[in-house]
């Protein structure tokens, strides 16, 4: 098991953001979390991720509690941080270095890699990633979309098992947000263990082998296989997924639940 989130509660100074959640990560799964806007997705990845700890109930992770104590311990931080990839949501919290190149070589060159494999590391992930043009740049003058590929290489370049992404195709283009989903489902071929949160129920669609909802009230709304719980209808009418919205027809408006998985990209 990758992780055992049991009865885990989070509240920041002023809102509760996680409410009694347990759930399990195995081992070489693409699992979607899916929630409307403050639900507490970035909240669980960032606890999947060890930067914040729950105020309520405990997580493991590779079999050990995963505590603000634990990774304390060098060799246990270190491992952890080696095995675990977090692209954040907001690139501009992650980037801070003074060229794309740089920001790359960093995780290699921490993982104490010979500065020939480093070298090689950080070439074969900006090839990968179409960002060769970009090498020279400072990643802050970047545009977002740029800098969510440079933050997304920064944490491939480290080999990580488990990935956690957070919005990982908000604000690219078309053909960007392809080849990420592509890129998704290699690295779930190569045995990756991939998180993945989103409210982007196409995406959860084509990249997920099961689907965890959180609710807004900001408890655990439904989890399943991906078809079953993304053809639940009522379920995601209530987690705020889906929702009614006026449609014009022959002239005359009126509502009815509307799906951004169908009807956005298909019909309608
Ligand atoms: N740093 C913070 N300080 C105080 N409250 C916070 C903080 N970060 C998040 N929250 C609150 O915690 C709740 C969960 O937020 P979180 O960012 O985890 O939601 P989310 O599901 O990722 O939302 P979104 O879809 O908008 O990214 C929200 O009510 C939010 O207002
Ligand atoms: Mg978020």
């Amino acid at each position: 098991m990758i992780f055992e989130v049991d009865s885990v509660e989070y509240r920041y100074e002023d809102a509760a953001a996680l409410d009694g959640i347990s759930l399990n990560i195995c081992a070489g799964e693409s699992v979607v979390l899916l929630g409307a806007n403050g639900s507490g997705k970035s909240t669980l990845l960032k606890m999947l991720d060890g930067l914040i700890f729950p105020t309520g109930g405990s997580i493991k992770a590779f079999g050990a509690g995963l505590s603000d104590e634990a990774l304390k311990d060098e060799g246990f931080s270190q491992s952890f941080r080696r095995r675990v990839g977090f692209v954040f949501q907001n690139s501009d919290a992650q980037l801070f270095s003074a060229t794309v190149w740089d920001e790359i070589a960093f995780g290699p060159l921490h993982l104490g890699l010979p500065p020939e494999e480093v070298e090689k590391r950080t070439g074969d992930t900006l090839h990968i990633l179409g960002l060769e043009h970009l090498r020279e740049r400072p990643p802050y003058h970047l545009s977002g979309g740029e800098k969510k590929k440079v933050a997304l290489a920064s944490v491939l370049a480290i080999g990580p098992e488990v990935l956690l992404f957070d919005e990982p195709t908000a604000g690219l283009d078309p053909k960007t947000e392809s080849f990420l989903i592509r890129l998704i489902l290699q690295l779930t071929t190569a045995g990756k263990t991939i998180v993945t949160a989103t409210q982007d129920l196409r995406l959860a669609a084509e990249i997920a082998d099961r689907v965890i909802v959180l609710g807004e009230d900001h408890r655990l709304a439904g989890e399943g296989e991906a078809a079953v719980i993304l053809g639940d209808r009522e379920l995601l009418l209530t987690a705020n997924l889906i929702h009614d919205h006026p449609h014009r027809h022959g002239g005359i408006e009126h509502y009815h639940p509307h799906s951004h998985l169908k009807d956005h990209h298909g019909r309608d």
